[in-house]
């Protein structure tokens, strides 16, 4: 009988230490995984910056990807204006735009941007022969983007990101740029996905 109070006792007494170690256990793994949440939060936020959602459209479709982007991203939205301004008539547009290639224009850009709070800059265009059109060479001649990340994105018919890519690589060439390979923006599916899974979404 007494054994049987003795064991139990002891019986007890585990049980109490077990629970106490249990909770202890608990509670710091939650202290820890609690803390670790926070850093990766405040991590990406300080990677991700201030963004600044800067983009051309001619007919519109990057300006509805711009304000998509611009809405998830919670950045600044600016839209570039040319000097002389690029004609809405497509084949007009067409012509001038070629010439710009053809005889390496940099078109004039009127916008001044303070692009000393941004970190991020998520800049939109539309595919124009293959390639960006040529105001985004003076975009990059034009600001100092050191030690920032440039995220591209771009509307085409078909065309896919990637045609772009050897052209934007070339511009940013010794400028201390961060270019990110960027996304078609054709679709919210697509910006959405991209933004998500770069952590750039607000
Ligand atoms: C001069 C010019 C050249 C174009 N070149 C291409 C091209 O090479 N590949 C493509 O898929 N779409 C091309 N397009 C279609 C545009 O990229 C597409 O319509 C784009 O979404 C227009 O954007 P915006 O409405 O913002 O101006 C071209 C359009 C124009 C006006």
């Amino acid at each position: 009988m007494k054994s049987l109070i003795v064991n139990g006792g002891i019986n007890m007494s585990k049980r109490i230490v077990s629970v106490i170690v249990s909770s202890v256990v608990a509670f710091v793994a939650i202290f820890l995984f609690g803390n670790m949440n926070g850093n990766t939060v405040k991590a990406a936020t300080t990677a991700t910056g201030k963004v600044l959602v800067v983009y051309y459209s001619n007919s519109g479709t990057t300006e509805d990807a711009a304000k998509k982007i611009q809405k998830q991203t919670g950045g600044d939205l600016v839209k570039l204006r040319m000097s002389p301004n690029y004609p809405s008539n497509y084949d007009k547009l067409t012509k001038v735009s070629k010439r710009q290639i053809d005889k390496n224009i940099h078109p004039e850009i009127l916008n001044k941007i303070n692009m000393k709070k941004y970190k991020t800059i998520l800049l939109g265009f539309p595919t124009w022969y293959q390639r960006p059109p040529m105001f985004i060479n003076t975009f990059f001649d034009k600001y100092d983007l050191k030690g920032k990340t440039v995220v591209p994105f771009s509307t085409s018919m078909s065309s896919p990101m990637s045609v772009n890519r050897p052209y934007l690589k070339k511009m940013v060439q010794g400028k201390g740029i961060n270019l990110q390979s960027g996304f078609r923006a054709n679709s919210s599916k697509s910006i959405n996905k991209y933004l998500k899974k770069n952590n750039l979404i607000k």
